[in-house]
């Protein structure tokens, strides 16, 4: 049997163990097919295989930004007749992205939210005793302390987050401008792209590059996840966004900034207007597969509440189960997962819509383009409009 996942180094050796283990439990051998980190990268893989109708891979995860996809050209198993409990999962991601004509076509293994990661100590040495809850507070608090900093090293910054042209962009833009009163979609067909709220968010996403910098230049020609987690890691940022996996690698034992990170949600434009984009991977059964009675049987094993548990202490993540999060052992080790649970609550979802991913490109485009300073925030969200309005009526999309 096959099993096809991406991510960082130290997820892939995750994997490895855990499925090492379930072959000594089963005495099925499983073969772990690596992916990188990058979600598009990630698609084109599984997209070749399951075009191609291949048996392999059997178990994939697939990104909730494109797990509709996937569900609407038929090519998964439904997962009702391997007597699964859905239940136990975060019901209102189920029935976003696990299901499909009224099937269940996927499970969350694990959650993603945006979220702000700051250094508590130079906060603190410079008087601030809580994280910034606005965008202007997060402004104010690098202009203050970014240039000290500086004076020791050359190479510090304010804000690091993911503004290189992929799809990370458009998760980071959706927090932006939703956190400024905006957002892409209103329901699945309506885009309101071009709306004042976007264009403020934009320029102020432009801003943090171009007027006083308070983010590196080269934010939107190379900043994805890891390159973002590194560069906070090393000691070279106050802030950065990331999704939780980072809060692990931060504080492992070998880690420069091990102790001195704090973790909270995202600013708003105004204090309480913060926005998470719902992130996240699911676990898929390929309708191809040859093996699919041993396929949910890893399906379970994976999502079960013991490995699931691992999963969440030893990377970091967040359980797509719910019913694990008042766990003693698990809020021992990550106090924040009481407060992450509302996070994900109320996260924004990207559209659910077969179509999501060349919206998705067309939006970072358009917003690369701002962030690189070639095109004004208006122009580029009227622009953006256009070409999504566009690509709608090529669907006919009513
Ligand atoms: C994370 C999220 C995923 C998102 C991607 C963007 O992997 O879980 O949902 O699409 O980042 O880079």
């Amino acid at each position: 049997m096959t099993f096809m996942v991406g991510g960082a180094p130290n997820e892939l050796a995750f994997f490895e163990k855990i499925l090492a283990s379930y072959t000594v439990d089963t005495g099925v051998p499983v073969t772990l097919i690596r992916q990188s980190t990058d979600s598009a990268q990630r698609k084109q893989g599984i997209l070749l295989s399951l075009r191609g109708q291949q048996t392999n891979p059997d178990v994939m995860l697939v990104d909730v930004g494109w797990i509709g996809q996937i569900a609407a050209s038929g090519w998964l198993e439904p997962l009702e007749k391997y007597d699964i409990d859905k239940n136990v999962f975060f019901q209102s991601v189920i029935e976003l992205a696990d299901t499909y004509e009224n099937k269940l076509i996927g499970l969350p293994l694990y959650i993603d939210g945006g979220l702000l990661y700051y250094r508590k100590d130079l906060l603190a040495e410079n008087g601030f005793s809580a994280p910034p809850s606005t965008w202007a507070e997060l402004r104010d608090m690098s202009e203050r302390i970014v240039p000290r900093q500086k004076a020791q090293n050359p190479n510090f910054w304010g804000y690091v987050w993911q503004g290189a042209q992929y799809e990370g962009l458009t998760c980071n833009s959706l927090e932006f401008f939703t956190s400024a009163g905006g957002g892409f979609f209103v329901g699945t067909a309506t885009p309101v792209i071009d709306q004042q709220a976007n264009v403020t968010a934009l320029q102020f996403m432009r801003d943090l590059l171009h007027k006083q910098p308070i983010s590196p230049p080269n934010t939107f020609t190379d900043m994805k996840e890891e390159e973002v987690r590194l560069f906070f890691h090393n000691s070279n940022a106050l802030f950065e966004r990331n999704w939780p996996y980072a809060w692990g690698l931060h504080n492992a034992d070998d880690s420069p900034i091990k102790g001195q990170v704090g973790m909270a949600p995202l600013p708003g434009f105004k204090k309480g207007q913060s926005a998470s984009t719902l992130g996240g991977w699911h676990i898929v059964m390929s309708k191809y597969s040859d093996m699919k009675s041993e396929s949910a049987s890893l399906i379970k094993y994976l999502t079960s509440a013991r490995v699931q548990k691992q999963l969440s202490l030893k990377l970091g993540w967040n359980p797509g189960r719910s019913d694990i999060y008042d766990d003693a052992e698990l809020l021992k080790a990550n106090p924040a997962l009481q407060n992450l649970k509302q996070v994900f609550k109320n996260a924004v979802p990207r559209p659910v819509i077969p179509y999501y991913s060349s919206v998705s490109q067309i939006l970072q485009k358009h917003i690369n383009a701002t962030l690189a300073d070639r095109v004004p925030a208006e122009q580029a969200l009227k622009q953006a409009q256009i070409e999504v309005l566009e690509l709608i009526k090529d669907y006919g999309i009513k």
